[in-house]
């Protein structure tokens, strides 16, 4: 799948630090109900070892008794180890191949409910707003946005963005088969682009974590793009075994561009709609 992640007590070169890694996950998760341990190796331990460097610890183990003692150094910790990156129309050629081959078929449902997984600070979810309305579809639609961090949800709910990024933005949308001009969609304000609210009328966002909660509805299709590549191979068969069961038959599932279904414990139930652009559709 995404990453070939090879448990690190198992590795050939024994990792002397696996072991400390492991006990911060733990205590940080016993602590402060926060789950990282099955978050992708290499990446943990990368962010990990920055926050050794800036938090001055000098270990991890020490590092794991500042983040039990001081709130605002798990604070820290967990800025640095979920990673929020994102962006308006992000590979346009996503978004093109969802309205050229599966909105033709979302049209056909009288009423449709799609949930964008990991929807950090919102981007994703306008984009998405922004093309089923071009499609005609945004009234009978319910876009359910979730992310494991409040701090993003929140951005996510005020759709306030950069103005400098609109270019960029605007460059994304017209790749993706944009029909008007993208500056309809917001109204500028000194350095932000605010964004027109009744694109979030029928958007729900709630926190939700792929790595502990259930289901909780049934979808035409699922967006998790640039999430799983941050889990480790047993948390990305958690997640694909979440998204099968809350996908409808013949529903969709997006995922990002260095992620794929092959090699996935659940390879076989699905369809590929747009291989290059991760477009999917589950047929069993
Ligand atoms: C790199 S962003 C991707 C945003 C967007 N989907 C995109 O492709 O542009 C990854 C998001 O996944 C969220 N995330 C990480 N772990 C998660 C979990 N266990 N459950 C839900 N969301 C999670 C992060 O908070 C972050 O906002």
């Amino acid at each position: 799948m995404v990453e070939d992640v090879k448990l690190p007590l198992r590795q050939a070169k024994p990792d002397p630090e696996a072991v400390e890694l492991r006990d911060l996950l733990e205590s940080v998760f016993d602590r402060y109900g926060v789950d990282f341990r099955d978050y992708a190796y290499s990446s943990v331990k990368r962010r990990v070892m920055r926050r050794v460097l800036d938090e001055k610890t000098g270990t991890i183990s020490a590092l794991k008794e500042k983040v039990l003692a001081d709130p605002l150094a798990m604070d820290r910790l967990q800025v640095e180890l979920t990673i929020h990156v994102t962006a308006m129309f992000r590979d346009p050629g996503f978004f093109r191949a969802f309205r050229e081959k599966v909105v033709p078929a979302l049209k056909t449902y009288p009423f449709l409910r799609l949930w964008v997984a990991g929807c950090s600070t919102g981007e994703e979810v306008y984009s998405l707003a922004i093309l089923l309305r071009e499609e005609g579809l945004h009234d009978r639609c319910r876009i359910y946005a979730t992310d494991v961090s409040d701090r993003v949800l929140s951005k996510a709910k005020a759709g306030i963005y950069p103005l400098s990024a609109m270019q960029e933005y605007t460059r994304n949308y017209q790749q993706a088969g944009g029909q008007h001009a993208f500056a309809e969609y917001y109204t500028a304000d000194s350095d932000f682009a605010i964004f027109r609210p009744f694109l979030r009328d029928n958007v729900l966002f709630a926190a939700h974590n792929l790595a502990g909660d259930a289901s909780f509805n049934e979808f035409n299709a699922i967006f998790c793009r640039n999430v799983m590549i941050y889990f480790n191979r047993s948390l990305q068969d958690r997640v694909h075994g979440l998204f099968h069961e809350s996908l409808l038959m013949y529903g969709y599932l997006g995922l990002g561009r260095s992620e794929t279904m092959r090699f996935s414990s659940h390879e076989n139930y699905y369809e590929p709609i747009a291989v290059k652009e991760r477009l999917y559709r589950k047929i069993k």
